[in-house]
C-alpha cells in the first residue's frame, strides 16, 4: 500500500475549518475537495506542501482516501462530522494499549498484522540476514507478528530455544531487546555471527547465551534490564525426536520418551515463569508427530504443560507448513501412504498464545484440574 506524507499543521487546519461548516452539502463538497486534492496530487489545498522543520503525517493513501469517502457517503451531517473527528483524532493522538505500540486510532493501517487464527504464509521472509538453512527454524513472520502484538519498543524478549537466531534478528528490526538461550555451542556461535550482521537501528541489546533453558539463571540474564522481567517469552522446542538437534542428553530432541520430553519442556516453562511480567504473553510454536501408526498430539500436550503453570490460553493458531524441496519430491509417495494408512499428511503446526494470569478465573479449571500436583 502506498504511503502519503502530509503537512500535518495544514491538514489539521483544513479539517478544523471544515468542521465548522453547518450545511451538509457544503461540508461534503469540502471533503470531496480534500479527497480530490490528494488523489489527483494537484495539491490544490497545499496538503502535501511540506515546509522546512514542519511536522508531517505518514498515512496509507488508500486508507485515507477510503476514510474520506466514508465521510462523503454518510447519511447525516452528524455522522459525517463524527467520522471527520475520528480521522482528526487519529492524527493528533496516539492511542496504544499496555502491551504494544499499535496506534488504535489508526488501526486500519495495520492490515499486515494478522488477527485470524488460521495463518497461511506462502513463503518465508528471506529478507536481510534471515536464512532458511537451519533445519527446524521457524519463519521470521512468527516472531515478527507476535512481537508487534505483544511487546512495545524497548521491551525485553526471551527465546528459550534460540536456534539460528530468528527471534533476535526480528528484535533488532523492531527495536526490542532480546535474549536467546541455545544448548548447542556451534549453533550459538553461528547464530551470534548472523545476528551481528543485522543492522541495529534502534540500538537494542541482543545476545545468545549457551545453556540449558531448564536451569539457566534468568536473574543473571536480566542484569542489564532495569525492571528485571521479560515482557514476552517465545518457545519453539524440538518437536520431540522428529529432528535430532545434537547428541546432548540435555537436548529435548533426545528425551527418551514422550513423558520425559514433556517433563523437560515443563521444567523450562517453570524456570522462566517468575521472570515474565504478569499479564504478559508466552508464545509456543510446535507441531505434532506421527509414530508407529499413532498421531502424537505434541501441540496439545505441551499446551497443557503451560496451562499447568498458571497461564491462560488466549488463542490457538493453526499455521500452514510448506513442504521442503526434499519432501515435495516425495509427495506422491506420502499421498499413497496416507491413503493406505488411513491418516492425513501433516500440513500444519500450532502457535499457542498464553497470558500469564496466575491461574485466575479460568473456566478450564471447572473441567480439568490443571494445577501442578
Ligand atoms: C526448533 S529449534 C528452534 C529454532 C529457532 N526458532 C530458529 O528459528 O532457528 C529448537 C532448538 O532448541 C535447542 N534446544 C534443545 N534442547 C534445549 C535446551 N534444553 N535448552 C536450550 N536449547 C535447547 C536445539 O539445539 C534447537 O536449536
Amino acid at each position: 500500500m502506498v504511503g502519503i506524507i502530509l503537512n500535518k499543521d495544514r491538514f489539521l487546519e483544513v479539517v478544523s475549518d471544515t468542521e465548522r461548516i453547518e450545511d451538509s452539502k457544503e461540508f461534503k463538497e469540502k471533503i470531496k475537495q480534500i479527497k480530490d486534492s490528494l488523489e489527483t496530487k494537484n495539491d490544490s489545498l497545499y496538503l502535501l506542501n511540506i515546509v522546512g522543520n514542519g511536522d508531517t503525517i505518514n498515512y496509507k493513501k488508500e486508507i485515507l482516501i477510503s476514510n474520506l469517502q466514508q465521510i462523503i457517503e454518510s447519511q447525516t451531517l452528524e455522522r459525517a462530522k463524527y467520522y471527520l473527528e475520528r480521522l482528526k483524532k487519529g492524527i493528533e493522538e496516539v492511542k496504544t494499549s499496555k502491551i504494544n505500540d499499535i496506534n488504535l486510532n489508526r488501526w486500519k493501517e495495520y492490515e499486515d498484522l494478522t488477527t485470524d487464527s488460521l495463518w497461511y504464509w506462502k513463503s518465508r521472509d528471506s529478507s536481510g540476514v534471515h536464512i532458511a538453512s537451519y533445519w527446524g527454524n521457524f519463519i521470521p513472520q512468527i516472531p515478527n507478528q507476535t512481537l508487534r502484538r505483544y511487546t512495545k519498543k524497548g521491551d525485553w524478549v526471551l527465546d528459550t530455544f534460540s536456534g539460528s537466531g530468528t527471534t533476535m534478528i526480528e528484535c533488532k528490526r523492531l527495536g526490542r531487546n532480546g535474549i536467546g538461550i541455545e544448548l548447542n555451542p556451534r549453533v550459538v556461535k553461528d547464530s551470534k555471527e548472523l545476528i551481528s550482521k543485522e543492522e541495529n537501528p534502534f540500538k537494542v541489546f541482543t545476545d545468545v547465551i549457551e545453556g540449558d533453558s531448564r536451569f539457566i539463571s534468568h536473574e543473571n540474564l536480566l542484569k542489564n534490564n532495569p525492571n528485571k522481567k521479560f515482557q514476552m517469552v517465545i518457545m519453539h522446542p524440538p518437536y520431540h525426536d522428529i529432528i535430532k538437534f545434537s547428541q546432548n542428553k540435555e537436548d529435548l530432541s533426545n528425551a527418551k520418551n514422550l513423558k520425559e520430553f514433556l517433563e523437560m519442556f515443563g521444567k523450562i516453562v517453570e524456570n522462566v515463569t517468575p521472570f515474565l511480567e504478569n499479564n504478559r504473553y508466552l508464545v509456543l510454536v510446535i507441531g505434532d508427530k506421527y509414530s508407529k501408526g499413532e498421531w502424537i498430539p505434541l501441540g496439545h500436550l505441551t499446551m497443557l504443560e503451560v496451562l499447568k503453570k498458571g497461564y491462560t490460553l488466549k488463542s490457538t493458531i493453526v499455521k500452514n507448513i510448506e513442504n521442503t524441496l526434499g519432501k515435495r519430491n516425495q509427495e506422491d509417495l506420502w499421498r499413497y501412504r496416507a491413503l493406505v494408512g488411513g491418516f492425513y499428511i501433516f500440513k500444519h503446526e500450532y502457535i499457542f498464545i498464553f497470558k500469564k494470569t496466575g491461574n485466575k478465573d479460568r473456566l478450564i479449571d471447572e473441567v480439568v484440574n490443571l494445577k501442578e500436583q
